[in-house]
């Protein structure tokens, strides 16, 4: 069995958490993470004011299964009293806990001072996690970066998450303005660990199952989020390295999630909404163009089971 922590009273079986990302985490995909190891479920992010009268495409991010739990509902927004109505209304769908985006760079986001604007606001961060975690039944976690390039100010981020109610922390050791290129930064990811006595999540630079343990040697995080490395290769989680996993698995994982995303999003909308996925799963094979060009364009489900077991075959 894999270690164990805390976030506040919710066992976590597990030190590999599929990170929380906007257009890729959603039900299907999160669901087949989980299965293969994936300790937590977070939500995408949710603007705090759409929760309040959620659309078709907020009830689906909001949307968990029972059998993902531990589950997160990821918030974003830069109101302390929208955001603790969010919270609020969040927490009546019974997730395991609630968290709080202070990482999305986007500058639509990030520029009007939710997401990682909310790191250049100590003070707002304070009264959010205060009143959050006050008025929750159920604990309340952050996700940060560094901060900006002016302003890295994570250390002091991080303790207030802790001194106002936080439970845990997540840390993506990139600046605002890195976005998601350079190097992740695991030295201050292990300053973290070292200042907080509620656990830590560090996040970037994850890419192969051993990096889970380095990064853990490295900095002493209770866990690690992996992001970009789990889309099209999920079997991360089950500690599987890439080259290793059969076409038959590839195949069977493909078709699974194909069929979640049908029956989720329906058929049309499912099909549009798996390629991005498809493309992934495929991206390690040197599969002849015109392949690949068929899948990637395919509009009927049945189709695309067809050219799954032709690319099965290809890749024997
Ligand atoms: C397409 C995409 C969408 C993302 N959406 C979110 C999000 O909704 N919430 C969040 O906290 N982070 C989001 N992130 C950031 C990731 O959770 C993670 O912090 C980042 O990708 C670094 O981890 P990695 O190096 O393992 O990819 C997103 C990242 C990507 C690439």
């Amino acid at each position: 069995m894999n270690p164990a922590f805390h976030i506040g009273s919710l066992l976590i079986h597990g030190d590999a958490i599929l990170s929380p990302m906007d257009g890729f985490s959603d039900w299907p995909f999160r669901s087949i993470c989980r299965e293969l190891g994936s300790a937590v479920s977070y939500t995408e992010f949710i603007k705090a004011e759409d929760i309040v009268r959620p659309g078709k495409k907020t009830r689906d991010k909001l949307y968990f299964d029972p059998a993902e739990r531990p589950v997160a509902i990821q918030l974003y927004g830069d109101d302390p009293d929208r955001l603790l109505e969010a919270a609020l209304r969040a927490q009546e769908l019974e997730p395991d806990f609630i968290d709080i985006n202070m990482g999305c760079p986007s500058k639509s986001i990030a520029h009007r001072g939710a997401g990682v604007g909310l790191m250049r606001a100590p003070l707002k961060v304070a009264r959010v996690f205060r009143r959050l975690s006050a008025s929750l039944e159920i604990p309340l976690t952050g996700k940060i970066r560094l901060g900006w390039e002016d302003c890295k100010n994570y250390r002091l981020i991080a303790r207030i998450v802790e001194e106002n109610g936080g439970q845990a922390l997540a840390i993506h050791g990139r600046t605002k303005e890195q976005g998601y290129a350079g190097r992740a930064d695991w030295d201050a990811i292990a300053e973290v660990v070292a200042a907080l006595s509620i656990p830590v999540i560090g996040n970037g630079d994850v890419k192969i199952p051993a990096d889970i343990a380095r990064m853990k040697a490295h900095t002493g995080c209770a866990a690690v989020m992996i992001g970009r490395a789990a889309i099209g290769n999920p079997w991360i989680f089950a500690g599987q390295e890439r080259g290793q996993v059969t076409s038959e698995q590839v195949r069977e994982v493909m078709l699974t999630h194909l069929e979640r995303n049908l029956v989720f999003y329906g058929a049309e909308l499912g099909l549009v909404l798996f390629r991005k996925h498809a493309v992934r799963y495929i991206s390690s094979y040197r599969l002849p163009g015109e392949l690949r060009r068929r899948l990637l364009t395919c509009e009927r489900p049945e189709a695309f089971t067809a050219l799954l077991d032709e690319i099965a075959a290809a890749v024997v």
